[in-house]
């Protein structure tokens, strides 16, 4: 089948989408904001029984259907309702995340040239490299912006089988090679018993609502889930795959890679003496500081590192915008090329206006209700989006379609016991927690 993943293709496709940034940079600094071990703990949970639920049901609805987002609503509806199509508004989320995804790899690709040069030795240094990078530095933050833009579009533009499968086929590898790298070099330092004490022994203190929140939104985005990214990649998987295997063996790699990036990086920070808790900052300002204290070592290490966070997220990036493509290719048969210059232009615009809004020469006119518009975009995709889409799927699948057709084609591969659970925490359980988190959050209660 031309269009089609092969097998391994589409699970390497799949992890490629799902290993990104959430877990090299998010997961570590998340972490080390709630403390640790309990949140891990928790995560972990959150991940088994919520994260690879709805993992599952983008994924049967997308094989099922094998079409776009939209139209895999309504073919696998009961009603053929055509209004199911006003659910594949959830394709939006993926390009609007795409937006300040591809600046945030700008930075980070500006951190591999940065790498080659003296790296700041005190975090007073660093901190303002990376401050002047994104409060002053216009012109370089749009050109790397560009390049990464550029390299996504240059991808989607050969197609799943030529572009998508085949980078994957390339940059995945070698990521798992630089983490593992890093993760034997961290094995020799005194301070990976304490990196994984820190991971492992929890401190139930730090668990409050907000750190549930917490871990469920990161189950969610680690997993590519609620923006149509995995029930579009589905969609290529052919008919008579195993997509519960499939599922499973991706869920357990991106996870394996968030607790070795988290390994990895608090072993960094304790030898150091430094902070676990930095936020967002983690991994711009702390590690290169640690990383100049280690010589020549110290740059190859930060080199690979940054590397390693570029193909990462390189691979999640092209899913981000395949949803939206196959929508305008399948819905209003355009051709990949007008898609592609259609959607690219659309996140590579709302990019600009993410990094500008950050700057202090235009931060004022592009704050609104004291939010500027990078972070508008990140909270109203993670935040509102992402979940109300889970839910969504959620919901449909439990009310809307036919239960023996999923039993049909679950107990193709998995015992009608096991499908029964799914079908029990997809219909009751998965969407109470997301809606009484939401709640809580919005403290409604
Ligand atoms: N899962 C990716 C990560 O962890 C992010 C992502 C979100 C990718 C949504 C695709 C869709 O970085
Ligand atoms: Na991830």
């Amino acid at each position: 089948m031309k269009n089609h993943f092969s097998r391994v293709g589409f699970i390497l496709a799949a992890a490629g989408s799902a290993v990104g940034l959430g877990n090299i940079w998010k997961f570590p600094y998340v972490t080390g904001e709630y403390g640790g071990g309990a949140f891990v703990l928790v995560y972990l949970l959150a991940i088994l029984f919520i994260g690879l639920t709805v993992f599952l049901a983008e994924a049967v609805i997308g094989q099922n259907a094998q079409s776009d987002v939209a139209t895999s609503f309504i073919k696998t509806s009961k009603s053929k309702n055509k209004n199911w199509k006003f659910a594949g508004f959830i394709i939006f989320s993926g390009l609007i995340i795409l937006s300040f995804y591809s600046v945030v790899l700008g930075w980070i690709l500006n951190y591999v040239f940065t790498s080659f040069g003296t790296l700041p030795t005190d975090s007073k240094t660093a901190g303002s490299a990376f401050e002047t990078l994104i409060s002053k530095d216009i012109a370089s933050q749009i050109i790397y912006h560009t390049v990464i833009a550029g390299s996504v579009i240059f991808i989607v533009l050969k197609g799943i089988k030529r572009g998508i499968e085949k980078i994957n086929l390339i940059l995945m590898p070698l990521l798992g090679l630089i983490l593992l790298g890093l993760l034997f070099y961290s094995f020799t330092l005194d301070s990976f018993s304490t990196a994984l004490n820190f991971m492992f022994y929890p401190d139930w203190s730090k668990i409050d609502s907000n750190a549930l929140l917490a871990a469920l939104g990161q189950a969610f985005f680690t997993l590519s889930l609620g923006v149509g990214a995995i029930m579009t990649y589905s969609a290529s998987l052919p008919k008579n795959a195993n997509f519960v295997k499939s599922s499973i063996i991706v869920a357990i790699v991106d996870t394996a890679i968030a607790i070795t990036a988290g390994l990895i990086i608090f072993s960094f920070l304790f030898e150091a003496g430094a902070q676990s808790s930095a936020g967002p900052g983690l991994v711009f300002i702390s590690l290169p500081v640690i990383f100049s204290g280690w010589g020549v070592l110290g740059q190859v290490i930060s080199i690979s590192f940054f590397v390693a966070l570029v193909f990462a997220g390189i691979t999640s990036a092209v899913s981000m915008i395949e949803p939206s493509l196959k929508f305008f290719i399948e819905r209003f048969n355009f051709t990949r090329k007008k898609a592609t210059i259609l959607c690219g232009g659309i996140f590579y615009i709302l990019g600009i206006i993410a990094l500008l809004s950050m700057t202090i020469a235009f931060k004022d006119s592009l704050t609104f209700f004291g939010k500027n518009a990078f972070d508008w975009m990140d909270f109203m995709t993670s935040s509102v989006m992402m979940p109300l889409a889970a839910i969504l799927t959620c919901v449909f699948l439990g009310y809307f379609v036919e239960k023996e057709l999923l039993k049909r084609i679950f107990t193709a591969h998995v015992s009608v016991t096991a499908f029964n659970i799914w079908y029990f925490l997809i219909k009751f359980i998965v969407p109470i927690a997301i809606v009484t988190l939401f709640l809580n959050k919005l403290g409604i209660i």
